[in-house]
């Protein structure tokens, strides 16, 4: 299949970007690997982390290390205040009703299995439907997978075109009044696609099912509103945010929440517990956060979705759309290049192959040439076989990311399918 080259360049951005400013915020990138300057590439991975957000876990560890919400003393009420901050950014960033429906979770694996384990065991019965799509990672695949097997439920998977857009004709088709949820990411990890969600959830919500979206690759790069998209549920990561790992959100309508049984159980989460009474809950969100929670980490996360919006989520998108355009020109030049993921609505990856290549070897030689870059499923393995291949190459970009970075990484591209072929 011919490379689908984009037509249209992107729009300018209209202030100017100021990558060289805000690469100094990232200690990493002036290192070297294989004495050559790192090309890091590998951001739907996870992204590089700012100086800023680094400084929160000493200044946390020796100035306020504390347990929150248990100390009557100075320092856990300062590790409390500085958590639950992190809950008002959050809110403000996704721009949720109410910081109640921030659920923090150790990233979006676990904040779906949160779903999966408290809403669907509940809700799922044999007969009924899960609509996942053919883009998914295996952790909006395998959960539901687990349950269904325990349960008996049905899972239905929404095709994709051959440019690696969604099947919007089939979801169409696919929905009926067995529908109980669908989960589908907004940007594909493997391909870049971005999923005209807003339409997605109105026509869920048009068969009476609810909408959970897996934001991780979409949050980094474009601002989300959960209320204009009438997400039910949305999760993302921390550290593809230019936070830490080890930390998540799942964000969900007040409603559903509330009325959702705790899937962990432990301190933190109850409101009472006796032996003889029963064990009543905490309200949301504490009713999901069973023990204690990685506390820098969150405080941590909220630093980054501050240096996120001191930068601009558009700006940054809108960069780089540029850095994946010409990418995607230079690469599609290459003989033998195959990429995969052509959609019109695209995020920054690129992923591709190359005839009389294996992935594994590019990857590897390329790294020799500071330049880091994905092979490998993906964690889409079932997306990666409807393509009729293993592995693919795959070059992700971030705020920091240069046009020359892009231009380089193209040239070492090329010598090194110059001594691989
Ligand atoms: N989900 C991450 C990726 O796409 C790990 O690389």
């Amino acid at each position: 299949m011919p490379n689908t080259v984009i037509e249209q360049a992107p729009t300018q951005v209209q202030a100017p970007f100021d990558v060289a400013r805000l690469r100094q915020d990232f200690p990493v990138l002036a290192r070297e690997v294989h004495g050559k300057p790192l090309i890091y590439l590998d951001n739907a991975a996870t992204s590089q982390t700012p100086q800023q957000v680094i400084d929160v876990f000493s200044d946390y560890y020796s100035r306020y290390n504390a347990n929150i919400h248990r100390g009557l003393h100075t320092l856990a009420d300062e590790a409390t205040a500085a958590f639950e901050g992190t809950r008002h950014k959050v809110r403000a960033f996704l721009n949720a009703e109410d910081a109640r429906q921030i659920i923090f979770t150790r990233g979006t694996t676990e904040a779906i299995n949160l779903v999966v384990q408290s809403w669907g065991r509940k809700t799922l019965s044999p007969g009924d439907e899960v609509l996942i799509s053919m883009l998914e990672h295996h952790s909006n695949i395998v959960p539901w997978q687990l349950l269904a097997a325990e349960i008996g439920f049905t899972i239905k998977v929404i095709p994709v075109e051959a440019n690696g857009a969604l099947d919007m004709a089939a979801y169409r088709a696919l929905l009926s009044e067995r529908t109980k949820l669908v989960a589908v990411n907004h940007v594909s990890n493997a391909l870049g696609t971005i999923n005209p969600v807003r339409e997605m959830a109105a026509l869920a919500h048009q068969h009476g099912a609810l909408i959970l979206i897996d934001g991780a690759q979409a949050a980094p790069h474009q601002v989300v509103d959960v209320q204009a998209i009438d997400a039910d549920f949305y999760a993302f990561s921390g550290h593809k945010v230019y936070g830490p790992t080890g930390v998540g959100v799942l964000y969900g309508k007040q409603a559903l929440l509330e009325a959702m049984p705790p899937w962990q159980g432990g301190g933190e989460m109850i409101k009472t517990v006796s032996f003889g009474a029963g064990t009543t809950f905490a309200d949301i969100p504490h009713k999901f956060e069973a023990g204690t929670p990685a506390i820098a980490e969150v405080i941590a996360l909220g630093r980054a979705l501050e240096w996120v919006e001191s930068v601009g989520v558009d700006a940054i998108g809108e960069w780089e759309g540029q850095l994946l355009y010409r990418a995607t020109q230079a690469a599609g030049r290459i003989d033998g290049l195959r990429i995969l993921g052509t959609a019109p609505q695209k995020a920054g990856v690129l992923s591709f192959v190359v005839e009389r290549a294996h992935s594994q070897d590019i990857g590897l030689l390329i790294d020799q040439l500071g330049v880091a870059i994905r092979t490998g499923h993906h964690c889409a393995q079932p997306l990666l076989h409807h393509f009729g291949v293993d592995a693919t190459c795959r070059a992700s970009f971030a705020a920091y990311n240069t046009l020359e970075e892009v231009d380089s990484f193209i040239e070492a591209l090329n010598r090194v399918i110059g001594m691989v072929r």
